[in-house]
């Protein structure tokens, strides 16, 4: 029986380094929810799919053909779209505002969902998302929502886009964020929220292996 970690949170709160730290440690397998949604908005942009059709959107999602393909050592997944690498075509801001859209949308969810329950496999998934816990693997043994304030979140993407080689400004991230928040927080399907039995985790003060610890000591303790 597989088991199940779940890492919720808003964008830049460190859940998908963290998960795969996690994920790499356990030697469990990592489900990047996030990707899904992305590479759904990112096929949509290159099938001149507009993002309000919702019905031609949930067929691009249901349709999707991408891979997850292992990194070199200490190198994330390499992720594929169609055959072509697109790793770097979908961490973009735009890429994630596009993907936040996409997301807002219930036919789009419902065809993601089984694609992402898949990933349950032995020996356990390290899920990260927004609705990990709520709608995905709402029976997660440990569940976890990150959070920092968006400030933090900014510095943190601007640093991790610059050491990608992307060009990106503090003040125009910190705006994007908030209003990437503020649609992922409000809209009316799977909205941003923790999950009534998550373990809350503000990590504006914390280092990332001191976040680790604790997650890993929290999954020590429900073994
Ligand atoms: O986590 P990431 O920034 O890659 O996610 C991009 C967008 O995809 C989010 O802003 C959110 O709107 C959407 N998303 C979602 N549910 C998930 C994961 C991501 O709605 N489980």
């Amino acid at each position: 029986m597989a088991s199940v970690i779940t890492l919720d949170g808003p964008g830049g709160a460190g859940k998908g380094t963290i998960s795969q730290i996690i994920a790499a440690t356990l030697g469990w397998h990592l489900l990047d929810s996030g990707a899904l949604y992305r590479l759904t908005a990112l096929a949509a942009e290159r099938h001149q799919v507009a993002f309000d059709d919702e019905a031609e959107l949930a067929n691009i999602a249901r349709q999707l053909d991408v891979a997850f393909l292992p990194g070199a050592e200490n190198e994330p997944v390499r992720v594929m779209l169609e055959g072509e690498e697109v790793s770097q075509a979908i961490r973009t801001e735009a890429c994630g505002n596009n993907a936040s859209k996409v997301a807002a949308l219930t036919a789009v969810r419902d065809a993601l969902l089984q694609r992402q329950r898949d990933f349950n496999q032995a020996p356990g998934v390290v899920a990260d998302g927004r609705d990990m816990g709520t709608v995905v693997f709402t029976d997660a043994p440990l569940k976890i929502y990150l959070t920092a304030s968006a400030e933090e979140r900014a510095t943190r993407r601007v640093k991790q886009l610059q050491a990608a080689g992307i060009d990106a400004k503090f003040q125009a991230i910190l705006s994007e964020i908030q209003s990437r928040d503020g649609r992922d927080m409000n809209r009316a399907v799977a909205p941003l929220k923790p999950a009534d039995d998550a373990i809350m985790l503000d990590t504006t003060e914390m280092t990332i292996p001191e976040v680790v610890t604790y997650i890993l000591d929290q999954a020590k303790a429900k073994a």
